[in-house]
């Protein structure tokens, strides 16, 4: 990971191999930029007459410097107009600057952050924004890559310079604390990057382990027997197509009063989703390792919220397992009895998500929850109706429901309300047990939530549908094809509003 470190001082007194600056569209007549000028003997000027920079968002001009100045180039970013900076904004900033200069292998850079403002907020979340863009852009699954292994992807060092007035105490924690929350979203993407065949259920079990240990949290895992001893009997369905085990991975952290009752994260963990007897078409197959991300999200959010030492209590159960079709696989017209007790016609072996968090939602009531929420990529209807760029939330708490989204629009990882009116709960009423997985075309995630919402009745509860965010199909600055380790932030950002 690239190392930033925060200094204060003068742009143009350092000492760089590129002096990055951040220039707002149209505002070309700075202080600095004119001090500068000068120094070039008119070169900007020149530059901004003939309008190949002007400041706008994404515009990058780079130049060398000369020997009246202390850097050795100089990169000119523009920043788009004042009023529209937002953090997403800033964060894809850092990634390209990152990105940038990487491809040129110029590895270290200072970058000038007096300008960067958020409108609400003020710099220092700007900067720890742009922080996590420049951390983010350094981002690759390389593990299984055996040829340009020595490409180099990420920077060095990155200085960020704050302004002489800056408060450089809580830039450099800000900064710290990104950092974390990086590590979390980069943990999530590489086990979502992890293929199917190094990635079993017991995998998963045992990445927690050394998460556990590296971070001092409490991690126990209920292998199949005790599953079966329990009663889950809608996991135990899923898992028994596959020769792989399943496993309930539960991690905890303490770092709440003892007698504070605990948020609790549910992250739903199919580490391959064939569709079982109900299987899915070929094409793009592939992508279904990723339905873990739920289970990464929850595991890369605990990790970072240890990191941070939050002052909360919380509790990650991750359902891992694996569904695919075999001799012994469940079919449809199955019934399963879940550990709640309640009967389940299963009329759809893909629709296998709903069924392990049945499971995992009853179980994680024991733990007298303030709140639960589970993050899952269980629907493709949710890609129908939202597409990538926002998740879906639903749940029984208009209030719960309210402060996730607020978190959203604050992180960036942004979430869209749909509507789990009762009437809804028609669709997947049972016909030969209790309840049915599946409700017909019409309102798949809302049905799907409609399900959850059998088992989660007991607390205050939210449930995120991550199926159309969890996975790029293409890169963009900071974020690789792959696992987008969407949820971390998210949820990260949540509890430190919530705590
Ligand atoms: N994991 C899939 C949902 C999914 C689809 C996630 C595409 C990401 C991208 C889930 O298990 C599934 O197969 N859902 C079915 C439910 C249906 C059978 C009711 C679906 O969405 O088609
Ligand atoms: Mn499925
Ligand atoms: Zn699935």
């Amino acid at each position: 990971m690239t190392k930033i470190s925060i200094k204060t001082g003068k742009p143009l007194k350092q000492k760089t191999a590129c002096l990055v600056l951040p220039v707002y569209e149209g505002q070309l007549k700075s202080g600095l930029l004119t001090e500068l000028d000068t120094l070039l003997q008119g070169r900007l000027k020149r530059i901004f007459r003939s309008r190949e920079f002007n400041g706008k968002a994404g515009q990058m001009l780079l130049l060398h410097s000369t020997d009246k100045i202390s850097c050795e180039r100089l990169l000119l970013v523009g920043l788009g107009s004042k009023k529209q900076a937002d953090i997403s904004g800033l964060r894809g900033l850092g990634s390209q600057i990152a990105g940038y200069l990487c491809e040129r292998h110029i590895l270290r850079c200072l970058i000038d952050t007096s300008p960067l403002q958020l409108r609400k907020g003020g710099g220092v979340p700007a900067i720890a924004a742009l922080t996590e863009g420049v951390l983010l852009a350094g981002y690759q699954f390389d593990a299984y890559r055996e040829q340009d292994k020595d490409s180099v992807t990420s920077l060095q060092a990155a200085t960020l310079l704050i302004g002489t007035t800056g408060d450089k105490a809580a830039t450099e924690s800000a900064t710290r604390d990104a950092a974390a929350v990086c590590r979390g979203i980069c943990l999530a993407r590489d086990l979502v990057n992890q293929p199917g065949n190094r990635k079993s259920p017991l995998f998963l079990a045992e990445t927690a382990q050394k998460i556990a240990k590296e971070h001092n949290l409490r991690c126990s895992l209920l292998p199949r027997k005790e599953l079966e001893q329990q009663g889950f009997g809608a996991l135990l369905g899923v898992a028994q197509g596959s020769v792989r085990d399943p496993y309930l991975i539960v991690l905890e952290y303490h770092g709440g009063t003892n007698d504070e009752r605990p948020v609790a994260l549910v992250g739903k963990g199919v580490v391959f989703d064939a569709g079982g007897i109900s299987l899915k078409p070929a094409d793009k197959m592939d992508e279904m390792k990723m339905d873990m991300a739920g289970g990464a999200a929850v595991l890369g959010a605990i990790q970072a919220v240890a990191e941070l030492k939050l002052p909360v209590n919380l509790v990650a159960v991750v359902p891992a397992v694996e569904n695919l079709p075999s001799g012994t696989a469940y079919r449809p017209g199955d019934i399963l009895t879940s550990l709640s007790g309640k009967t389940i016609e299963v009329l759809n072996t893909d629709a296998e998500g709903r069924l392990i968090l049945a499971d995992a939602l009853s179980w994680v009531g024991q733990y007298n929850p303030r709140v639960v929420i589970d993050l899952a990529t269980l629907t493709g209807a949710c890609i129908v109706a939202l597409g990538h760029h926002a998740s879906a939330i639903l749940g029984n708490h208009e209030g719960l429901i309210r402060e996730l989204i607020k978190a959203g629009e604050r992180c960036g990882d942004r979430l869209w309300q749909l509507p789990l009116w009762d009437e809804y709960d028609a669709q997947i009423k049972g016909d030969f047990a209790d309840i049915k997985n599946t409700g017909g075309r019409a309102a798949g995630t809302i049905t799907a939530a409609a399900f959850l919402k059998q088992f989660s009745s007991d607390y205050t509860w939210a449930h995120l549908d991550i199926a159309g965010t969890a996975w790029a199909d293409k890169s963009a600055p900071g974020i690789p094809k792959g696992g987008t380790g969407v949820g971390v932030r998210l949820l990260v950002e949540y509890l430190r509003g919530a705590c």
